[in-house]
């Protein structure tokens, strides 16, 4: 099997390990993919210096090596908070009234790709499979190539594709898609974004797309698209749920909340993931069902996230204020119905909250697929299990609530149609907690991790 070398912004190196939530799923996915075949992990060290020497910390654990660089003051304020975090992911999660569109940033994306190629251009040697990863890193493919790679290169999207009308707000669109077509093959999290990805291609590009094997060919370059949903760490996570730290963390949360419901969300602090509005869903069915704020206790654990974009500033203000009203119209001496909490937990201890939660409430905007869903049934105790109410616009809501068994789907953006799942959920009844249970666990634990490595690997070297 030849190496494999991942690249991505984000790396998850041994000494920060432990914290989930923070850094969302792709770094706990990577780290499981390159874990089992070994490889090289090249990416931003998350640090900042003015050192241009190309100074690389290696580090070697458990058979990775990981290679980190740091980015300079203004690299990270150009590329990861301009670019990638104020242009890209708003607009890639259909927001447009939050896009930035600034050609200074675009400069300085496209140049920290130079400097990632530039810099992990010599650690890849002949047979390497690359597999790049995520929005920060789309035209890296066409770097490493113009420096002479030959290798097989791959490209995972963690986020939706926007649908070509958002696409075609941003300038230079074209020229980004196009540095797509020099990878061999481009991944997508489900159906729906790479649908909207072969839309721009043929319409935008005039590309010629096989829809049955993906391929798309356009001005002499061809570039296979398919749909590889992302799954969870299935064996580890489980290993974590039979420890002590998560047992620990169930009786701690069950204690507090005693003969009370506890109704769980985990998320980053992120607009896309419809934190205000879900609170404004939690606040109608207080409203409707007063005499239930002794029943039901909602627990939010949202670390903050990129907190240097002023978007994400303005995200954390709201949501004070929100919990800080209903808390204050709801709480009694010995009640507080919404326990808001502004850091994140190990994974270890995450199982043992999901356990003990009997809701658990995903409910973003719009997201590439959210393994946080995946990651609450696979901590449910198969003879009780807990209800996950899961937005219709997560790319998990495809494999989770098909055909209307498994989680209960919702539409994030209404708080009628959250306060009645809410009160669905809280009233079901042990048969159809279990059979919906049933619906999901199957994929959660099948399509994990190992399984999307090897489906999307085996596509790269094969072609
Ligand atoms: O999963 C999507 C993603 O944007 C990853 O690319 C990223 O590492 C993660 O969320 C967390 O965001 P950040 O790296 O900006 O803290």
């Amino acid at each position: 099997m030849s190496r494999l070398v991942v690249i991505s912004n984000r790396v998850a190196v041994p000494k920060a390990r432990g914290v989930a939530g923070a850094q969302g799923g792709l770094a706990g996915a990577l780290n499981a993919a390159l874990k089992d075949r070994g490889g090289l992990w090249f990416g931003w060290s998350g640090q900042e210096s003015e050192d241009r020497t190309g100074n690389m910390n290696l580090q070697r654990n458990d058979g990775v090596t990981t290679a980190t660089i740091d980015l300079s003051h203004r690299d990270i304020d150009e590329y990861y908070n301009g670019y990638a975090n104020s242009t890209l992911w708003p607009l890639f999660h259909y927001r447009i009234d939050l896009t930035e569109y600034e050609n200074e940033t675009g400069r300085g994306y496209e140049r920290v790709n130079e400097r990632f190629a530039e810099s992990v251009m010599p650690l890849i040697e002949e047979d390497d499979v690359v597999w790049v990863h995520d929005y920060h890193l789309i035209p890296l493919g066409e770097r490493l190539r113009a420096r002479g790679a030959k290798n097989r290169i791959g490209f995972f999207l963690h986020i939706p594709w926007p649908p070509t009308r958002l696409l075609t707000s941003l300038p230079f669109h074209e020229r980004l898609v196009k540095t797509m077509l020099d990878y061999d093959l481009i991944g997508f999290q489900t159906q729906e974004w790479l649908s909207s990805f072969v839309h721009y291609c043929e319409n935008e590009l005039g590309a010629s797309v096989d829809h049955e094997t993906g391929r798309i060919d356009h001005e002499g370059r061809t570039v296979l698209a398919r749909a590889y949903p992302i799954g969870i760490d299935w064996e580890h996570f489980q290993g974590l749920g039979a420890g002590e730290e998560a047992k620990a963390a169930e009786e701690r949360l069950l204690a507090s909340t005693r003969n009370r419901t506890g109704m769980i969300g985990v998320d980053r602090l992120d607009y896309s993931k419809g934190l205000p509005e879900r609170i404004d869903g939690i606040g109608r069915f207080y409203d409707q069902h007063p005499e239930r704020t002794r029943d039901l206790i909602f627990i939010q654990i949202a670390p903050p996230s990129r907190e240097d974009v002023e978007s994400y500033q303005h995200i954390r203000e709201v949501l004070e204020q929100k919990t800080g009203q209903i808390n204050g119209a709801r709480s009694e001496v010995d009640i507080v119905p919404i326990r808001y909490v502004n850091r994140g937990y190990s994974h270890a201890e995450l199982f043992g909250f999901f356990r003990a939660a009997k809701i658990g409430l995903v409910t973003p905007l719009r997201d590439g697929m959210n393994l946080v869903a995946k990651e609450y049934v696979a901590a449910q105790d198969p003879e009780d299990p807990g209800v996950l109410i899961l937005s219709e616009f997560a790319g998990a809501a495809h494999q989770l609530g098909a055909n209307g068994e498994g989680a209960l789907l919702v539409n994030p953006h209404s708080p009628d149609l959250l306060a009645r799942a809410i009160a669905q959920a809280l009233d079901m009844p042990l048969a159809e907690r279990k059979s919906r249970y049933e619906a999901m666990i199957g994929t959660v634990r099948d399509d994990n991790v190992r399984w999307w490595t090897t489906e999307f690997c085996t596509d790269l070297a094969e072609g």
